[in-house]
């Protein structure tokens, strides 16, 4: 143990990781009681990181394992492309990252055969109203669940339908998806309770947007299982809202919690934020009792 001092953000998860400087070295043991408290909280917050460059927030992010390189080309930050730019700014009359976060809980990209295991994300300009990120633990919310439910969920598989999810939301926006597009996005089958790798504990892997349904289920049957789990899993006392100061970093678990993009008015304010995203592993089921 490193002497680590942490403190709740939230009753059910949740926890600030208080006096931890990103710039200077960070020995193996403190590493590895940063890793775990990411791993049981999944939601890590550590202030002030003002002085720290997109180097350090790089250097960091890789000792959780290898870090993803965005699709989006044109939003990576020049110099750096392990740094993805969320931001609503426009310079020369364009923008500068990626805005318009996602407005619906989500684990990102859970859609693929190995989602991402977690982001790194530092507030670098924010709004003064608005514009916070939302989370749910989706371990406290399998605890939650009534006996027969979670019973039921144990079993189950979730298909996860990108292309149908993108045509019913997205397509009307921004165009259908090409070909090449959907070669990438397969229907994925994931179970529906995940075991953390590190803890071992349950937890929800289940998405409102991308489910389509649950093996061996029609979309009808499968819909109202998914409505009342996230009637469970999404509710205001559930929530823990980040407000962001300038110069947080929050790290996120994907194989634990779920997240959302809050509203602000982008006319007038701005926001600009760096993420470093994690590789993740395929999700395995929940060990049964045996
Ligand atoms: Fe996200």
């Amino acid at each position: 143990m490193s002497g680590l001092e942490t403190r709740p953000l939230h009753a059910d998860f949740g926890a600030e990781i208080v006096g931890l400087d990103l710039a200077r070295p960070i020995d193996d043991v403190t590493f590895a009681d940063v890793r775990r408290t990411v791993a049981e909280s999944g939601v890590v917050l550590i202030r002030g990181q003002a002085h720290i460059g997109p180097e350090d927030q790089v250097a960091f992010s890789a000792r959780f394992g290898m870090l993803e390189e965005h699709v989006l080309t044109q939003f990576l930050l020049p110099g750096h492309p392990e740094i993805f730019v969320v931001s609503n700014i426009v310079e020369n009359g364009r923008h500068i990252g990626a805005h318009g976060g996602a407005k619906q809980y989500h684990s990102d990209l859970a859609y693929l055969s190995e989602p991402s295991m977690g982001s790194v994300f530092r507030c670098v300009e924010c709004p003064d109203d608005g514009g916070e990120t939302a989370f749910v633990s989706m371990a406290a919310a399998y605890d939650a669940l009534p006996d027969d439910l979670r019973r039921r969920l144990d079993g189950l598989d979730a298909v996860y339908d990108y292309v149908w999810s993108y045509d019913k939301r997205l397509a009307p926006l921004r165009g259908p998806l090409s070909e090449a597009q959907k070669a990438k996005t397969p229907p994925m089958v994931h179970p529906a309770v995940r075991a953390h790798p590190e803890t071992g504990r349950p937890a929800l892997f289940l998405s409102d947007i991308w489910v389509r349904n649950f093996v061996g289920l029609t979309e009808a049957e499968s819909r109202a299982i998914l409505n009342e789990v996230m009637a469970t899993a999404i509710r205001p006392d559930a929530e823990y809202v980040h407000c962001w100061r300038l110069a947080d970093i929050v790290i996120w678990d994907n194989r634990s919690t779920m997240h959302r993009a809050c509203p602000f008015d982008e006319t007038i304010a701005r926001r600009l934020m760096h993420r470093t995203t994690i590789k993740g592993d395929r999700p395995q089921r929940k060990r049964q009792a045996s």
